[in-house]
Protein backbone atom coordinates (compact mmCIF):
# COMPACT_ATOMS: atom_id res chain seq x y z
CA UNK A 1 0.00 0.00 0.00
CA UNK A 2 1.23 3.42 -1.12
CA UNK A 3 1.19 6.14 1.53
CA UNK A 4 -1.40 8.24 -0.42
CA UNK A 5 -3.55 5.45 -0.62
CA UNK A 6 -3.63 4.54 3.23
CA UNK A 7 -4.23 7.61 4.31
CA UNK A 8 -7.87 8.37 3.80
CA UNK A 9 -9.88 9.63 4.95
CA UNK A 10 -8.12 13.29 4.73
CA UNK A 11 -7.70 14.70 8.40
CA UNK A 12 -10.06 17.75 7.24
CA UNK A 13 -12.72 15.05 7.61
CA UNK A 14 -11.73 14.15 11.18
CA UNK A 15 -11.89 17.75 12.19
CA UNK A 16 -15.45 17.60 12.98
CA UNK A 17 -16.16 17.15 16.56
CA UNK A 18 -18.85 14.50 17.45
CA UNK A 19 -19.67 12.30 20.37
CA UNK A 20 -20.20 8.16 18.71
CA UNK A 21 -21.88 5.74 20.42
CA UNK A 22 -22.53 1.90 19.37
CA UNK A 23 -25.93 2.17 17.41
CA UNK A 24 -27.95 -1.03 17.34
CA UNK A 25 -30.46 0.92 15.01
CA UNK A 26 -32.23 -2.45 14.08
CA UNK A 27 -33.08 -3.65 17.40
CA UNK A 28 -33.78 0.05 18.51
CA UNK A 29 -36.17 1.03 16.03
CA UNK A 30 -38.06 -2.51 16.56
CA UNK A 31 -38.39 -1.97 20.18
CA UNK A 32 -39.48 2.02 19.79
CA UNK A 33 -42.21 0.75 17.03
CA UNK A 34 -43.83 -2.19 19.63
CA UNK A 35 -44.00 0.40 22.58
CA UNK A 36 -44.87 3.77 20.79
CA UNK A 37 -47.81 3.14 21.32
CA UNK A 38 -47.75 2.95 24.85
CA UNK A 39 -45.97 5.47 25.32
CA UNK A 40 -48.00 7.69 23.29
CA UNK A 41 -51.04 6.23 26.00
CA UNK A 42 -48.33 7.22 28.66
CA UNK A 43 -48.00 10.66 27.66
CA UNK A 44 -51.50 11.43 27.17
CA UNK A 45 -52.93 9.67 30.61
CA UNK A 46 -49.93 10.27 32.88
CA UNK A 47 -49.28 13.80 34.44
CA UNK A 48 -46.48 15.14 33.67
CA UNK A 49 -43.97 15.82 36.58
CA UNK A 50 -43.32 19.40 37.33
CA UNK A 51 -40.18 20.88 39.29
CA UNK A 52 -42.94 21.52 42.41
CA UNK A 53 -43.15 17.94 42.75
CA UNK A 54 -39.74 17.74 44.64
CA UNK A 55 -39.49 15.81 47.91
CA UNK A 56 -38.64 18.52 50.32
CA UNK A 57 -37.10 16.13 52.78
CA UNK A 58 -34.63 14.80 50.22
CA UNK A 59 -34.17 18.12 48.58
CA UNK A 60 -32.88 19.61 52.65
CA UNK A 61 -30.89 16.44 53.08
CA UNK A 62 -29.21 16.66 49.84
CA UNK A 63 -28.28 20.25 49.92
CA UNK A 64 -26.40 19.41 52.89
CA UNK A 65 -23.89 16.70 50.93
CA UNK A 66 -23.62 19.50 48.39
CA UNK A 67 -21.97 21.88 50.79
CA UNK A 68 -17.86 21.49 50.05
CA UNK A 69 -16.71 19.63 53.37
CA UNK A 70 -15.01 22.71 54.50
CA UNK A 71 -17.62 25.04 53.05
CA UNK A 72 -17.88 28.14 56.05
CA UNK A 73 -21.06 29.90 54.58
CA UNK A 74 -24.57 28.39 54.71
CA UNK A 75 -26.33 28.24 51.69
CA UNK A 76 -28.71 30.85 52.66
CA UNK A 77 -25.35 33.68 53.27
CA UNK A 78 -24.75 32.69 49.24
CA UNK A 79 -25.62 35.64 47.35
CA UNK A 80 -24.11 38.14 44.69
CA UNK A 81 -20.61 37.78 43.76
CA UNK A 82 -20.10 34.47 46.21
CA UNK A 83 -23.07 32.94 44.39
CA UNK A 84 -21.89 33.16 40.73
CA UNK A 85 -18.42 31.92 41.87
CA UNK A 86 -20.35 29.21 43.27
CA UNK A 87 -22.00 29.05 39.97
CA UNK A 88 -18.79 29.20 37.94
CA UNK A 89 -17.22 25.64 40.40
CA UNK A 90 -19.94 24.19 39.28
CA UNK A 91 -19.99 24.71 36.03
CA UNK A 92 -16.49 23.46 35.79
CA UNK A 93 -17.52 20.71 37.98
CA UNK A 94 -20.00 19.75 35.43
CA UNK A 95 -17.81 20.11 32.14
CA UNK A 96 -20.86 21.84 30.63
CA UNK A 97 -18.06 23.84 28.29
CA UNK A 98 -16.78 20.13 27.25
CA UNK A 99 -20.45 19.98 25.38
CA UNK A 100 -21.34 23.41 24.79
CA UNK A 101 -18.37 25.38 23.22
CA UNK A 102 -17.64 24.20 20.15
CA UNK A 103 -15.25 26.95 19.04
CA UNK A 104 -13.58 28.70 21.91
CA UNK A 105 -14.32 32.14 20.30
CA UNK A 106 -17.99 31.34 21.07
CA UNK A 107 -17.78 30.10 24.79
CA UNK A 108 -20.85 28.14 25.93
CA UNK A 109 -22.94 29.10 22.45
CA UNK A 110 -23.15 25.35 21.24
CA UNK A 111 -22.78 24.07 17.89
CA UNK A 112 -20.90 20.73 18.54
CA UNK A 113 -22.40 17.95 16.80
CA UNK A 114 -23.09 15.19 18.89
CA UNK A 115 -23.24 11.63 17.49
CA UNK A 116 -25.53 9.71 19.25
CA UNK A 117 -27.51 6.31 18.68
CA UNK A 118 -30.21 8.51 16.94
CA UNK A 119 -28.34 10.39 14.78
CA UNK A 120 -26.59 14.03 15.26
CA UNK A 121 -27.98 16.08 17.87
CA UNK A 122 -26.37 19.50 18.20
CA UNK A 123 -25.73 21.41 21.47
CA UNK A 124 -27.59 24.32 21.76
CA UNK A 125 -26.60 27.79 22.89
CA UNK A 126 -26.95 28.68 26.60
CA UNK A 127 -25.30 31.78 26.72
CA UNK A 128 -28.37 34.29 28.19
CA UNK A 129 -28.63 36.04 24.64
CA UNK A 130 -32.58 36.24 24.62
CA UNK A 131 -33.25 35.28 21.38
CA UNK A 132 -30.69 32.21 20.03
CA UNK A 133 -29.45 31.50 23.96
CA UNK A 134 -31.16 31.03 26.95
CA UNK A 135 -31.88 34.57 28.12
CA UNK A 136 -35.84 34.05 28.29
CA UNK A 137 -36.05 31.11 30.04
CA UNK A 138 -36.72 31.45 33.96
CA UNK A 139 -34.99 29.54 36.87
CA UNK A 140 -38.06 26.97 36.82
CA UNK A 141 -37.63 26.29 33.24
CA UNK A 142 -33.73 26.10 33.64
CA UNK A 143 -34.03 23.53 36.51
CA UNK A 144 -37.06 21.38 34.31
CA UNK A 145 -34.46 21.24 31.59
CA UNK A 146 -31.56 19.95 34.31
CA UNK A 147 -33.43 17.83 36.42
CA UNK A 148 -36.29 16.36 34.40
CA UNK A 149 -34.45 16.51 30.69
CA UNK A 150 -37.67 18.82 29.14
CA UNK A 151 -36.76 21.93 27.25
CA UNK A 152 -38.85 25.52 27.44
CA UNK A 153 -41.59 24.29 25.17
CA UNK A 154 -42.06 21.29 27.46
CA UNK A 155 -39.99 19.15 24.98
CA UNK A 156 -38.02 15.92 25.57
CA UNK A 157 -34.21 16.97 25.34
CA UNK A 158 -32.37 13.50 24.23
CA UNK A 159 -30.21 11.99 26.88
CA UNK A 160 -26.75 12.88 25.15
CA UNK A 161 -27.50 15.83 27.28
CA UNK A 162 -26.79 14.00 30.45
CA UNK A 163 -29.93 14.72 32.52
CA UNK A 164 -29.67 11.34 34.09
CA UNK A 165 -27.10 12.66 36.00
CA UNK A 166 -27.66 16.05 36.37
CA UNK A 167 -31.54 15.02 38.15
CA UNK A 168 -28.94 14.35 41.29
CA UNK A 169 -27.72 18.10 41.64
CA UNK A 170 -29.52 20.11 44.42
CA UNK A 171 -31.52 22.69 43.38
CA UNK A 172 -29.43 25.35 45.17
CA UNK A 173 -26.37 23.98 43.04
CA UNK A 174 -28.04 24.31 39.74
CA UNK A 175 -29.39 27.73 40.34
CA UNK A 176 -25.73 28.61 41.28
CA UNK A 177 -24.84 27.42 37.67
CA UNK A 178 -28.09 29.50 36.09
CA UNK A 179 -27.04 32.81 38.18
CA UNK A 180 -23.17 32.21 36.74
CA UNK A 181 -24.73 31.31 33.14
CA UNK A 182 -26.65 34.97 33.82
CA UNK A 183 -23.17 36.89 34.00
CA UNK A 184 -21.81 34.94 30.23
CA UNK A 185 -21.87 37.55 27.41
CA UNK A 186 -24.69 36.75 25.26
CA UNK A 187 -23.71 35.59 21.82
CA UNK A 188 -26.49 35.95 19.74
CA UNK A 189 -25.43 32.74 17.40
CA UNK A 190 -28.25 29.38 16.14
CA UNK A 191 -26.09 26.54 16.01
CA UNK A 192 -27.15 24.25 12.66
CA UNK A 193 -30.12 22.26 13.40
CA UNK A 194 -30.08 18.27 14.60
CA UNK A 195 -29.73 15.42 11.75
CA UNK A 196 -32.02 12.67 13.37
CA UNK A 197 -34.03 9.80 11.16
CA UNK A 198 -37.51 9.22 11.81
CA UNK A 199 -38.77 7.97 14.74
CA UNK A 200 -35.51 9.38 16.38
CA UNK A 201 -36.68 12.90 15.84
CA UNK A 202 -39.78 12.53 17.56
CA UNK A 203 -38.44 14.05 20.75
CA UNK A 204 -41.66 12.37 22.77
CA UNK A 205 -40.37 9.00 22.48
CA UNK A 206 -37.78 9.95 24.75
CA UNK A 207 -40.89 9.57 27.33
CA UNK A 208 -40.07 5.60 26.53
CA UNK A 209 -35.89 5.96 27.19
CA UNK A 210 -36.85 7.53 30.52
CA UNK A 211 -38.96 5.18 31.68
CA UNK A 212 -36.42 2.33 31.14
CA UNK A 213 -33.56 4.57 31.86
CA UNK A 214 -34.28 7.17 33.93
CA UNK A 215 -34.68 7.94 37.70
CA UNK A 216 -35.64 11.67 38.57
CA UNK A 217 -34.65 12.58 41.88
CA UNK A 218 -32.08 14.37 43.70
CA UNK A 219 -28.94 13.02 45.77
CA UNK A 220 -30.15 11.68 48.63
CA UNK A 221 -27.18 11.35 51.07
CA UNK A 222 -26.27 7.92 53.21
CA UNK A 223 -25.81 8.11 56.45
CA UNK A 224 -23.93 5.09 56.88
CA UNK A 225 -21.21 6.91 55.11
CA UNK A 226 -18.83 9.77 56.23
CA UNK A 227 -19.32 13.45 54.67
CA UNK A 228 -16.48 12.90 52.49
CA UNK A 229 -17.59 9.68 50.67
CA UNK A 230 -21.54 11.31 50.46
CA UNK A 231 -19.90 14.75 48.49
CA UNK A 232 -17.83 12.40 46.85
CA UNK A 233 -21.01 10.42 45.60
CA UNK A 234 -22.86 13.62 45.24
CA UNK A 235 -19.87 14.87 42.72
CA UNK A 236 -19.65 11.49 40.79
CA UNK A 237 -23.00 11.03 40.36
CA UNK A 238 -24.16 14.24 39.91
CA UNK A 239 -22.56 16.88 38.09
CA UNK A 240 -18.90 15.23 37.14
CA UNK A 241 -21.06 12.32 34.91
CA UNK A 242 -17.92 9.77 35.23
CA UNK A 243 -20.60 7.06 34.40
CA UNK A 244 -21.19 8.26 30.86
CA UNK A 245 -17.96 7.16 29.71
CA UNK A 246 -16.61 4.61 31.92
CA UNK A 247 -20.27 2.80 32.61
CA UNK A 248 -20.92 0.67 29.90
CA UNK A 249 -24.24 0.53 27.83
CA UNK A 250 -27.20 -1.30 27.25
CA UNK A 251 -29.19 -1.66 23.72
CA UNK A 252 -30.96 1.05 24.41
CA UNK A 253 -27.91 3.51 25.37
CA UNK A 254 -28.88 3.55 28.94
CA UNK A 255 -26.08 2.95 31.68
CA UNK A 256 -25.65 -0.72 32.69
CA UNK A 257 -25.88 -0.33 36.47
CA UNK A 258 -24.59 -3.82 37.34
CA UNK A 259 -21.63 -2.84 35.74
CA UNK A 260 -20.70 0.61 36.91
CA UNK A 261 -17.71 2.11 36.40
CA UNK A 262 -16.56 -1.69 34.72
CA UNK A 263 -14.87 0.59 31.21
CA UNK A 264 -16.41 1.00 28.07
CA UNK A 265 -15.44 2.46 24.50
CA UNK A 266 -16.12 5.47 22.72
CA UNK A 267 -15.24 7.17 19.60
CA UNK A 268 -12.93 4.77 19.49
CA UNK A 269 -11.25 5.45 23.18
CA UNK A 270 -11.48 3.34 26.23
CA UNK A 271 -12.87 4.80 29.08
CA UNK A 272 -11.03 1.95 31.40
CA UNK A 273 -12.05 0.06 34.00
CA UNK A 274 -11.87 2.51 37.10
CA UNK A 275 -13.37 0.25 39.92
CA UNK A 276 -11.01 -1.15 42.90
CA UNK A 277 -10.51 -4.35 41.38
CA UNK A 278 -6.86 -4.98 41.75
CA UNK A 279 -5.82 -6.36 38.69
CA UNK A 280 -8.55 -4.63 35.97
CA UNK A 281 -9.25 -1.32 37.82
CA UNK A 282 -7.51 1.26 39.82
CA UNK A 283 -7.38 -0.91 43.31
CA UNK A 284 -3.52 -0.62 43.95
CA UNK A 285 -2.92 3.09 42.74
CA UNK A 286 -2.78 4.82 45.60
CA UNK A 287 -5.45 8.01 46.17
CA UNK A 288 -2.67 10.68 45.77
CA UNK A 289 -2.04 8.85 42.77
CA UNK A 290 -5.57 9.45 41.68
CA UNK A 291 -5.55 12.96 43.15
CA UNK A 292 -2.75 13.79 40.85
CA UNK A 293 -4.37 12.23 37.72
CA UNK A 294 -7.55 14.19 38.22
CA UNK A 295 -5.55 17.04 38.80
CA UNK A 296 -2.85 17.36 36.42
CA UNK A 297 -3.64 14.29 33.88
CA UNK A 298 -0.40 12.57 34.76
CA UNK A 299 0.33 10.09 37.23
CA UNK A 300 4.15 8.60 36.82
CA UNK A 301 4.16 5.01 36.48
CA UNK A 302 0.44 5.12 35.91
CA UNK A 303 -1.50 6.89 33.38
CA UNK A 304 -1.58 9.89 31.56
CA UNK A 305 -4.83 11.63 30.42
CA UNK A 306 -5.31 11.64 26.23
CA UNK A 307 -8.47 12.32 24.31
CA UNK A 308 -11.91 12.40 26.35
CA UNK A 309 -10.11 12.15 29.42
CA UNK A 310 -7.90 14.52 28.97
CA UNK A 311 -10.40 16.97 27.91
CA UNK A 312 -11.85 16.30 31.40
CA UNK A 313 -9.02 17.14 33.09
CA UNK A 314 -8.51 20.61 31.80
CA UNK A 315 -11.79 21.75 31.68
CA UNK A 316 -13.10 20.21 34.51
CA UNK A 317 -11.74 18.08 37.38
CA UNK A 318 -8.07 20.28 37.53
CA UNK A 319 -10.63 23.24 38.84
CA UNK A 320 -12.00 21.13 41.77
CA UNK A 321 -10.49 21.46 45.56
CA UNK A 322 -8.20 18.94 46.87
CA UNK A 323 -11.02 18.17 49.43
CA UNK A 324 -13.70 17.28 46.46
CA UNK A 325 -11.05 15.28 44.42
CA UNK A 326 -10.51 13.42 47.40
CA UNK A 327 -13.90 12.93 48.20
CA UNK A 328 -14.46 11.37 44.89
CA UNK A 329 -11.34 9.03 44.99
CA UNK A 330 -13.09 7.99 48.64
CA UNK A 331 -15.99 7.31 47.10
CA UNK A 332 -14.56 5.69 43.86
CA UNK A 333 -12.68 3.46 46.12
CA UNK A 334 -16.27 1.84 47.56
CA UNK A 335 -18.01 1.01 44.47
CA UNK A 336 -18.54 -2.61 44.01
CA UNK A 337 -15.23 -4.06 42.27
CA UNK A 338 -15.46 -5.64 38.56
CA UNK A 339 -12.95 -8.17 37.14
CA UNK A 340 -12.49 -8.06 33.05
CA UNK A 341 -10.22 -11.21 33.41
CA UNK A 342 -6.90 -9.74 32.86
CA UNK A 343 -3.91 -11.19 34.18
CA UNK A 344 -2.12 -8.09 35.37
CA UNK A 345 -2.71 -4.44 35.97
CA UNK A 346 -2.79 -2.18 32.83
CA UNK A 347 0.17 -0.06 34.23
CA UNK A 348 2.53 -3.09 35.01
CA UNK A 349 3.56 -3.92 32.18
CA UNK A 350 6.62 -3.67 29.86
CA UNK A 351 10.51 -3.16 30.35
CA UNK A 352 12.87 -1.04 28.65
CA UNK A 353 14.45 -1.78 25.04
CA UNK A 354 17.52 -3.38 25.55
CA UNK A 355 19.69 -3.21 22.22
CA UNK A 356 19.47 -0.42 20.00
CA UNK A 357 22.19 -1.33 17.74
CA UNK A 358 19.59 -4.07 16.26
CA UNK A 359 16.99 -1.27 15.07
CA UNK A 360 19.88 0.46 13.37
CA UNK A 361 21.12 -2.65 11.43
CA UNK A 362 17.66 -3.60 9.60
CA UNK A 363 16.89 -1.34 6.23
CA UNK A 364 14.04 0.62 6.66
CA UNK A 365 11.10 -0.68 4.89
CA UNK A 366 8.64 1.55 5.37
CA UNK A 367 6.93 -0.16 8.04
CA UNK A 368 9.17 -1.58 10.31
CA UNK A 369 7.52 -0.60 13.70
CA UNK A 370 10.70 -0.61 15.49
CA UNK A 371 12.92 1.89 13.10
CA UNK A 372 9.38 3.79 12.91
CA UNK A 373 9.69 4.01 16.63
CA UNK A 374 12.84 4.81 16.66
CA UNK A 375 12.46 7.62 13.93
CA UNK A 376 9.35 9.46 15.21
CA UNK A 377 8.98 8.58 18.92
CA UNK A 378 12.18 8.03 20.45
CA UNK A 379 13.25 11.39 20.75
CA UNK A 380 10.90 12.30 23.35
CA UNK A 381 10.14 9.13 24.85
CA UNK A 382 13.86 7.70 24.49
CA UNK A 383 15.21 4.66 21.93
CA UNK A 384 14.47 2.68 25.43
CA UNK A 385 10.97 3.44 25.97
CA UNK A 386 11.88 4.77 29.46
CA UNK A 387 10.89 8.58 28.48
CA UNK A 388 12.50 12.43 29.78
CA UNK A 389 12.01 13.87 32.39
CA UNK A 390 10.58 11.68 35.00
CA UNK A 391 7.53 13.00 36.86
CA UNK A 392 8.51 16.32 36.44
CA UNK A 393 5.59 18.70 35.17
CA UNK A 394 5.32 17.59 31.95
CA UNK A 395 7.50 15.54 31.41
CA UNK A 396 7.82 12.86 28.30
CA UNK A 397 6.38 10.19 29.90
CA UNK A 398 7.74 6.45 30.30
CA UNK A 399 6.08 3.93 27.90
CA UNK A 400 6.75 1.18 30.21
CA UNK A 401 4.58 1.12 33.43
CA UNK A 402 1.70 2.97 31.35
CA UNK A 403 -2.05 1.97 31.19
CA UNK A 404 -2.38 3.09 27.67
CA UNK A 405 0.53 0.97 26.51
CA UNK A 406 -0.43 -1.72 29.23
CA UNK A 407 -4.20 -1.87 28.43
CA UNK A 408 -5.78 -5.11 26.60
CA UNK A 409 -6.42 -3.03 23.65
CA UNK A 410 -4.41 -1.09 21.92
CA UNK A 411 -6.69 1.29 20.70
CA UNK A 412 -6.06 4.17 23.02
CA UNK A 413 -2.51 3.74 21.89
CA UNK A 414 -2.86 4.27 18.05
CA UNK A 415 -5.66 7.22 19.29
CA UNK A 416 -2.72 8.59 20.65
CA UNK A 417 -0.34 8.09 17.58
CA UNK A 418 -3.23 9.63 15.47
CA UNK A 419 -4.33 12.14 17.52
CA UNK A 420 -1.40 13.51 19.84
CA UNK A 421 -1.98 14.41 23.26
CA UNK A 422 -3.16 18.14 23.63
CA UNK A 423 -3.55 19.28 27.40
CA UNK A 424 -3.30 22.39 29.25
CA UNK A 425 -3.38 23.11 33.21
CA UNK A 426 -2.29 25.04 35.40
CA UNK A 427 0.01 22.12 36.41
CA UNK A 428 1.64 21.61 32.91
CA UNK A 429 1.16 22.73 28.39
CA UNK A 430 1.64 19.33 27.83
CA UNK A 431 1.84 18.57 23.59
CA UNK A 432 2.48 15.18 21.94
CA UNK A 433 2.29 16.01 18.19
CA UNK A 434 -0.56 14.15 15.96
CA UNK A 435 0.74 11.45 13.80
CA UNK A 436 -2.45 10.84 11.94
CA UNK A 437 -1.15 13.40 8.92
CA UNK A 438 2.41 11.95 8.35
CA UNK A 439 1.77 8.13 9.02
CA UNK A 440 -0.26 5.71 6.85
CA UNK A 441 -2.44 3.24 8.59
CA UNK A 442 0.13 0.19 8.29
CA UNK A 443 2.85 2.66 9.98
CA UNK A 444 0.33 3.33 12.94
CA UNK A 445 -0.61 -0.18 13.20
CA UNK A 446 3.43 -1.34 12.86
CA UNK A 447 4.07 1.35 15.89
CA UNK A 448 1.70 0.42 18.00
CA UNK A 449 2.28 -3.45 17.69
CA UNK A 450 5.86 -2.35 18.37
CA UNK A 451 5.64 -0.40 20.99
CA UNK A 452 3.08 -3.02 23.04
CA UNK A 453 5.09 -5.66 22.34
CA UNK A 454 8.05 -4.51 23.82
CA UNK A 455 6.90 -2.29 26.64
CA UNK A 456 3.35 -2.90 27.15
CA UNK A 457 1.12 -5.39 26.71
CA UNK A 458 2.56 -7.90 24.04
CA UNK A 459 -1.20 -9.84 23.80
CA UNK A 460 -2.22 -6.00 22.64
CA UNK A 461 -2.38 -5.26 19.06
CA UNK A 462 -4.27 -3.81 16.08
CA UNK A 463 -4.66 -4.44 12.57
CA UNK A 464 -4.49 -2.29 9.64
CA UNK A 465 -8.04 -1.95 9.13
CA UNK A 466 -8.75 -1.28 12.66
CA UNK A 467 -6.32 1.85 12.84
CA UNK A 468 -8.31 2.92 9.35
CA UNK A 469 -11.46 2.41 11.49
CA UNK A 470 -10.02 4.46 14.34
CA UNK A 471 -8.87 7.01 12.07
CA UNK A 472 -12.69 7.77 11.03
CA UNK A 473 -13.61 8.19 14.57
CA UNK A 474 -15.44 11.87 15.05
CA UNK A 475 -13.02 13.54 17.39
CA UNK A 476 -15.38 15.31 20.88
CA UNK A 477 -11.93 15.97 22.94
CA UNK A 478 -10.05 18.66 21.59
C1 LIG B 1 -22.13 15.38 27.19
C2 LIG B 1 -22.54 16.61 26.56
C3 LIG B 1 -23.22 17.68 27.41
C4 LIG B 1 -22.80 18.20 28.62
C5 LIG B 1 -21.59 17.80 29.43
C6 LIG B 1 -23.76 19.22 28.95
N1 LIG B 1 -24.72 19.34 27.99
FE1 LIG B 1 -26.30 20.63 27.98
N2 LIG B 1 -27.01 19.72 26.32
C7 LIG B 1 -26.36 18.79 25.57
C8 LIG B 1 -27.15 18.46 24.40
C9 LIG B 1 -26.78 17.48 23.30
C10 LIG B 1 -28.33 19.23 24.48
C11 LIG B 1 -29.50 19.25 23.49
C12 LIG B 1 -30.45 18.13 23.78
C13 LIG B 1 -31.60 18.13 22.82
O1 LIG B 1 -31.56 18.82 21.78
O2 LIG B 1 -32.58 17.44 23.11
C14 LIG B 1 -28.21 20.01 25.71
C15 LIG B 1 -29.20 20.88 26.17
C16 LIG B 1 -29.06 21.69 27.26
C17 LIG B 1 -30.06 22.65 27.69
C18 LIG B 1 -31.40 22.92 26.99
C19 LIG B 1 -31.20 24.07 26.05
C20 LIG B 1 -32.29 24.27 25.06
O3 LIG B 1 -32.20 25.23 24.27
O4 LIG B 1 -33.22 23.45 24.99
C21 LIG B 1 -29.55 23.29 28.78
C22 LIG B 1 -30.22 24.39 29.58
C23 LIG B 1 -28.25 22.72 29.04
N3 LIG B 1 -27.97 21.75 28.10
C24 LIG B 1 -27.43 23.12 30.07
C25 LIG B 1 -26.24 22.45 30.41
C26 LIG B 1 -25.47 22.74 31.60
C27 LIG B 1 -25.78 23.83 32.59
C28 LIG B 1 -24.43 21.85 31.62
C29 LIG B 1 -23.36 21.68 32.69
C30 LIG B 1 -23.84 21.48 34.04
C31 LIG B 1 -24.56 21.02 30.43
N4 LIG B 1 -25.65 21.41 29.73
C32 LIG B 1 -23.67 19.99 30.09
C33 LIG B 1 -25.14 18.20 25.86
C34 LIG B 1 -24.42 18.40 27.03
C1 LIG C 1 -15.86 12.10 28.19
C2 LIG C 1 -15.56 10.78 28.67
C3 LIG C 1 -15.00 10.62 30.07
C4 LIG C 1 -15.50 11.16 31.25
C5 LIG C 1 -16.71 12.06 31.44
C6 LIG C 1 -14.64 10.68 32.30
N1 LIG C 1 -13.65 9.87 31.78
FE1 LIG C 1 -12.11 9.03 32.83
N2 LIG C 1 -11.31 8.31 31.10
C7 LIG C 1 -11.86 8.43 29.84
C8 LIG C 1 -10.95 7.85 28.87
C9 LIG C 1 -11.19 7.77 27.37
C10 LIG C 1 -9.83 7.38 29.58
C11 LIG C 1 -8.55 6.76 29.01
C12 LIG C 1 -7.58 7.91 28.72
C13 LIG C 1 -6.26 7.55 28.10
O1 LIG C 1 -6.05 6.41 27.68
O2 LIG C 1 -5.39 8.44 28.05
C14 LIG C 1 -10.10 7.67 30.99
C15 LIG C 1 -9.21 7.37 32.03
C16 LIG C 1 -9.48 7.57 33.37
C17 LIG C 1 -8.61 7.14 34.46
C18 LIG C 1 -7.26 6.43 34.30
C19 LIG C 1 -7.44 4.95 34.27
C20 LIG C 1 -6.20 4.25 33.78
O3 LIG C 1 -5.97 3.11 34.21
O4 LIG C 1 -5.49 4.82 32.95
C21 LIG C 1 -9.22 7.51 35.63
C22 LIG C 1 -8.70 7.30 37.04
C23 LIG C 1 -10.46 8.17 35.27
N3 LIG C 1 -10.59 8.19 33.91
C24 LIG C 1 -11.37 8.69 36.19
C25 LIG C 1 -12.48 9.43 35.83
C26 LIG C 1 -13.34 10.09 36.80
C27 LIG C 1 -13.18 10.04 38.30
C28 LIG C 1 -14.29 10.75 36.08
C29 LIG C 1 -15.38 11.67 36.61
C30 LIG C 1 -14.88 12.79 37.38
C31 LIG C 1 -14.04 10.50 34.67
N4 LIG C 1 -12.93 9.69 34.57
C32 LIG C 1 -14.79 11.01 33.64
C33 LIG C 1 -13.07 9.06 29.53
C34 LIG C 1 -13.84 9.81 30.42
C1 LIG D 1 7.60 15.99 20.76
C2 LIG D 1 7.63 14.96 21.77
C3 LIG D 1 6.85 13.68 21.51
C4 LIG D 1 6.92 12.83 20.44
C5 LIG D 1 7.75 12.96 19.19
C6 LIG D 1 6.06 11.70 20.77
N1 LIG D 1 5.48 11.89 22.00
FE1 LIG D 1 4.25 10.60 22.93
N2 LIG D 1 3.95 11.96 24.40
C7 LIG D 1 4.54 13.20 24.48
C8 LIG D 1 3.90 13.95 25.53
C9 LIG D 1 4.25 15.39 25.94
C10 LIG D 1 2.91 13.13 26.07
C11 LIG D 1 1.88 13.46 27.16
C12 LIG D 1 2.44 13.50 28.53
C13 LIG D 1 1.37 13.75 29.55
O1 LIG D 1 0.22 13.32 29.36
O2 LIG D 1 1.68 14.35 30.58
C14 LIG D 1 2.98 11.87 25.36
C15 LIG D 1 2.21 10.78 25.67
C16 LIG D 1 2.33 9.55 25.06
C17 LIG D 1 1.66 8.35 25.48
C18 LIG D 1 0.76 8.18 26.72
C19 LIG D 1 -0.66 8.50 26.38
C20 LIG D 1 -1.65 8.12 27.46
O3 LIG D 1 -2.83 8.33 27.23
O4 LIG D 1 -1.25 7.59 28.50
C21 LIG D 1 1.99 7.36 24.60
C22 LIG D 1 1.52 5.93 24.62
C23 LIG D 1 2.86 7.96 23.61
N3 LIG D 1 3.06 9.29 23.93
C24 LIG D 1 3.40 7.30 22.52
C25 LIG D 1 4.11 7.92 21.51
C26 LIG D 1 4.49 7.28 20.26
C27 LIG D 1 4.19 5.83 19.93
C28 LIG D 1 5.16 8.22 19.53
C29 LIG D 1 5.68 8.08 18.12
C30 LIG D 1 4.69 7.79 17.10
C31 LIG D 1 5.22 9.44 20.33
N4 LIG D 1 4.57 9.22 21.50
C32 LIG D 1 5.87 10.60 19.94
C33 LIG D 1 5.54 13.66 23.68
C34 LIG D 1 5.92 13.09 22.47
Amino acid sequence: MTKNTSRVPPEEALVQRARHRRFRGATLAAAFSLFALYVAWHEAHGPEARPEDELPITRARADAASQPANAAATPAAVTGNDLVKRGEYLTRAGDCAACHTADKSRPFAGGLPIDTPFGTIVTPNITPDPATGIGRWSDADFLRAMHEGIGKGGERLYPAFPYAEYTRVTEQDVLAIRAYLNTLTPIHYTPPANNLTFPFNQRWLMAFWNLFNFTEGRFVPDPKHSAEWNRGAYLVQGLAHCDECHTPRNFMQGLKSSSRFSGAVQAGWHAFNITPDKISGVGDWRNDELVAYLATGAAAGRANAAGPMGEVVADSTQYLTPVDLRSIVTYLRSVPPISGGETRPRHQWGSPAADVTALRGTTISGVNGAQLFVANCATCHSWTGQGVGASAPGAYPSLIHNSTVGASDANNLAMVILHGVSRTTTHADVLMPAFGNQLTNDQVAAITNYVTRQFGNPQSSVTVEQVAKLRTQLRPWQ
